[in-house]
């Protein structure tokens, strides 16, 4: 364990973690963890600030998980910027950075996976198919090495976002996950680490995606039939320069089961790739005269 400011521990052991967070809650303290990979950004410290605010003590994981990338995805080149992180950590106010070894968080033998059925099988996993098992997996072993009060996640990733709330319901784990809306630039591109892969004409086409999220809303909200506006949507963010769209679909808040009427609070998913950038973004799409059931 090494010591970095007054506050801030740096933790790499799981047995460390369990050590101090049962020390934190024999003295009474709650306890939040935010589960992240690193490269910090806004997006990631409204979660902290949210934490911050729920639990006495704040832990954020940073580690980027292997076996939540396929082979050729950008595992290698993902970034990583661990000096600049601990300073914003740091600076925020967390309490604990945790940063385990692949050692550390997986046994060489280990032969258990979580899967979150139905909500893992489309959308985001149709291209990438390892993501959520290694989504939950991760996710479940980080929150019982923490054994956390609060977890908090962004609707950024709001499929991963489901399957968690499910796994953590499936699995009985005494911990309520908390979720926080989507940071964006003023543009309204939604921060992401992966948006640093975008050279200058990328990050302007980039920019456009929640413009026409946000039109393709505005008509199906005026009652515009749902699957001309899904097909209009693509030709538009194919016309705007983004090189393929994996999909652009209206589907339930909840269940994420794919709408063909706008009849329920629903959420428009986009993913989009320009170049080699795979950029992910959604939306609330609310029928009129319903709310918000987040
Ligand atoms: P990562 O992409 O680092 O994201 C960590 C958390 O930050 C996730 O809950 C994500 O939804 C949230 N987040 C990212 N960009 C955001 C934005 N612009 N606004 C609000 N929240 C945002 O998601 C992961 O890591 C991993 O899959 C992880 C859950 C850590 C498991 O390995």
């Amino acid at each position: 364990m090494k010591k970095i400011s007054n506050k801030l521990l740096v933790i790499s052991s799981i047995g460390e973690l369990r050590r101090v967070v049962s020390e934190w809650r024999s003295s009474g303290d709650r306890v939040s963890l935010i589960p992240t990979m690193g490269a910090l950004h806004a997006g990631h410290l409204a979660l902290i600030e949210e934490g911050l605010l729920k639990a006495e003590r704040t832990v954020v994981s940073i580690y980027v998980n292997p076996k939540q990338f396929s082979v050729g995805e950008d595992f290698e080149s993902y970034p990583r910027t661990e000096e600049d992180d601990l300073l914003k950590l740091r600076e925020i106010g967390v309490d604990v950075a945790y940063m385990p070894s692949t050692k550390e968080m997986y046994a060489p033998d280990a032969l258990t996976k979580v899967n979150v059925e139905i909500l893992s099988e489309g959308l985001c996993a149709l291209s990438r198919p390892q993501l959520f098992t290694g989504v939950s997996t991760v996710v479940t072993k980080l929150l019982m090495q923490c054994l956390p009060d609060y977890a908090i996640f962004g609707e950024k990733d709001y499929q991963q976002l489901q399957i968690i709330k499910r796994l953590v319901l499936d699995l009985d784990i005494p911990v309520q996950v908390i979720s926080v809306p989507t940071v964006r630039e003023k543009t309204g591109l939604a921060l992401s680490s992966r948006n640093a892969y975008l050279d200058s004409s990328e990050t302007l086409i980039a920019q456009e995606l929640y413009k026409i999220m946000q039109e393709i809303s505005r008509d199906l909200v005026s009652g515009a039939q749902v699957s001309r506006v899904i097909e209009s949507g693509f030709d538009k963010l194919i016309s705007i320069g983004f090189s393929s769209v994996d999909y652009l679909t209206l589907c339930d808040s909840n269940n994420l089961v794919s709408l063909t009427v706008l009849d329920r609070p629903a959420r428009l998913l986009v993913a989009a790739n320009l170049g080699h950038t795979r950029l992910i973004d959604n939306i609330e799409v609310l029928p009129e005269n319903s709310i918000s059931n987040l």
